[in-house]
């Protein structure tokens, strides 16, 4: 039975810390079964989608597609503020790619596109259902599968935590992670910590960490997202403890920062370089 995201706020009442993480988890899985099941390949959008979308069927097949169309556009804007950062990168073409918590695979066809010839794109997402998803999009459009022996080897998906994905022969191979909209669904900050010391352990030194993500704090002359709250399964950090945490082995580039707005929310794209 799939369960609303109200209920995995319900279900974090009166547990305890030890069993928190394990919970945490399976409730935000059936959270993100649920909107699967019912936004399709716009689950990672905002929860008032999710209200929206059911109006729309009950209107009919036109609102459908014309609220489609509206979610296409504003995830569009989101994803072309994150390339335009990904892209200025490294322009010659990637070697190793990640795309952690990769979704319903928004990202994936542009970072294959800047892949270097023999380049390898990694995406990985903790629900099976988006895996699949991305996957069978892939096949269908008849992109070359999972590191074939012969042909092209360019893309993996596969399920997985963003906590539990260094094997010793990823340890300094990447060139690139990006977590779009990642940071804001680890609820736990030991979890959230942990990932992002995995991600430092991937990448090479020179590597990039690309977060995509809506943050609070002062950043120049603004406070992001003041006053605004954070639907339930989602989580504000501020930019500034987030800076603390990755350094001093990561610097962010300020002059590659990219700010736009999804959602009614502030975001910025944010460039870490791997400088140690
Ligand atoms: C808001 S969506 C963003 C998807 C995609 N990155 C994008 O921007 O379109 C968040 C995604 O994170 C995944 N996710 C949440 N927590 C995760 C974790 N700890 N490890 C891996 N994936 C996770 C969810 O399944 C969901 O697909």
């Amino acid at each position: 039975m799939s369960r609303g995201p109200q209920v995995s706020q319900e279900l974090l009442l009166g547990v305890e810390p030890q069993q928190f993480l394990k919970l945490d988890l399976e409730a935000q899985k059936d959270l993100w079964r649920n909107r699967f099941g019912i936004l399709g390949r716009y689950a990672p959008g905002p929860t008032a989608w999710i209200e929206r979308i059911k109006q729309a069927q009950r209107e009919g097949e036109v609102a459908v597609k014309r609220l489609s169309l509206e979610f296409e556009k504003e995830e569009q804007e989101l994803s072309s503020s994150t390339m335009s950062v990904v892209e200025q990168i490294k322009p010659e073409g990637f070697e190793k790619v990640m795309i952690m918590a990769c979704g319903t695979g928004r990202l994936i066809p542009e970072c294959l596109a800047l892949l270097a010839t023999n380049g390898q794109l990694h995406g990985v997402d903790m629900l099976a259902e988006h895996v699949n998803f991305v996957n069978e999009g892939l096949e269908n459009s008849g992109e070359c599968n999972h590191w074939r022996p012969f042909g092209n080897p360019r893309y993996q998906i596969y399920q997985g935590l963003a906590t539990d994905q260094t094997e010793e022969q990823d340890v300094e191979t990447f060139d690139v992670e990006v977590w779009s909209r990642l940071g804001n669904h680890i609820l736990n900050d030991a979890e959230l910590n942990s990932a992002h010391e995995q991600t430092i352990r991937r990448l090479k030194v020179g590597g990039w960490l690309v977060l995509a993500e809506s943050f609070t704090g002062k950043y120049g002359d603004r406070e992001l997202n003041q006053g605004r709250l954070m639907s339930s399964g989602s989580k504000f950090r501020n930019i500034n403890s987030v800076i603390k945490l990755l350094t001093p082995k990561m610097e962010v580039r300020e002059q590659l920062v990219k700010k736009t707005r999804f959602a009614g929310d502030e975001y910025l794209v944010v460039p870490f370089q791997k400088v140690s």
